[in-house]
């Protein structure tokens, strides 16, 4: 009687401490949600007068992967620029896998045609200028060989622009939330 019992106790203690080890592996081995910047952005045709009717966004898109332990499946990614209500514009970067804890990097740009550059020409030589980014996709983490369900991944974040055309910000780059 005593026996049995003493073994049930010691029995639910090794699932006690089971349940604790696997609490503290999922913990360890959740993976981190990656992180989007978009720096190196530039307006160039604002001054000239030869571009008033069309103009051009460049910018980089870098997304990091925080993680030691996963790599990350992306479809595809897709990029909006918005001026105010309006679209300016859109990217879309196809489908890759980013091993663990690296930088992806990419140099992209969107062409805006009249008279949707006319509007925000004018802003950005009044200094008042301000584009909003819209990024989704869906993303697979591949953790020690086992990948995990679909997830959404969404990042939105607002570019102030100054008159040089450039990002005027001190940091001269924006995280996208
Ligand atoms: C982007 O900006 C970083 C620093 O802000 C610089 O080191 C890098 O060379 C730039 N990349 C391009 C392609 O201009
Ligand atoms: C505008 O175009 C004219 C003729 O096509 C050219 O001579 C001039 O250099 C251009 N200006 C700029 C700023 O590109
Ligand atoms: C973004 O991911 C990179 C890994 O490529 C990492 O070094 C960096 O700390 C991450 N930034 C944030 C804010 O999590
Ligand atoms: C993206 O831009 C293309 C033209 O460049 C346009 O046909 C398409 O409708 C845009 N997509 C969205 C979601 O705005
Ligand atoms: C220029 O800036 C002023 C105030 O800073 C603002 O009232 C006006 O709407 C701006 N014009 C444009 C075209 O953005
Ligand atoms: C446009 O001209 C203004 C004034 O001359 C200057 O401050 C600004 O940097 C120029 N912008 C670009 C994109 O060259």
């Amino acid at each position: 009687m005593c026996g049995t019992k003493s073994f049930a106790f010691w029995l639910l203690q090794i699932i006690g401490l089971i349940g604790l080890l696997a609490l503290c592996l999922w913990l360890a081995l959740r993976p981190r949600r990656p992180n989007y910047t978009i720096m190196n952005f530039s307006v160039p045709s604002v001054n000239d007068s030869n571009a008033s009717d069309h103009g051009i966004i460049q910018y980089e898109l870098v997304i990091g992967n925080p993680n030691k332990n996963s790599g990350i499946y992306y479809d595809d990614i897709f990029l909006l620029f918005y001026h105010g209500v309006d679209k300016v514009g859109n990217n879309t970067f196809p489908s890759f896998y980013q091993s663990k804890y690296r930088n992806f990097r990419v140099l992209n740009h969107v062409d805006v045609d009249t008279p949707l550059w006319t509007a925000l020409r004018s802003s950005i030589l009044n200094a008042t200028a301000e584009l909003r980014v819209d990024l989704s996709t869906n993303i697979k983490y591949k953790t020690w060989g086992i990948k995990s369900k679909h997830h959404g991944s969404h990042g939105e974040g607002n570019i102030p622009i100054g008159k040089d055309g450039k990002i005027s910000n001190n940091k001269k780059k924006v995280k996208l939330r």
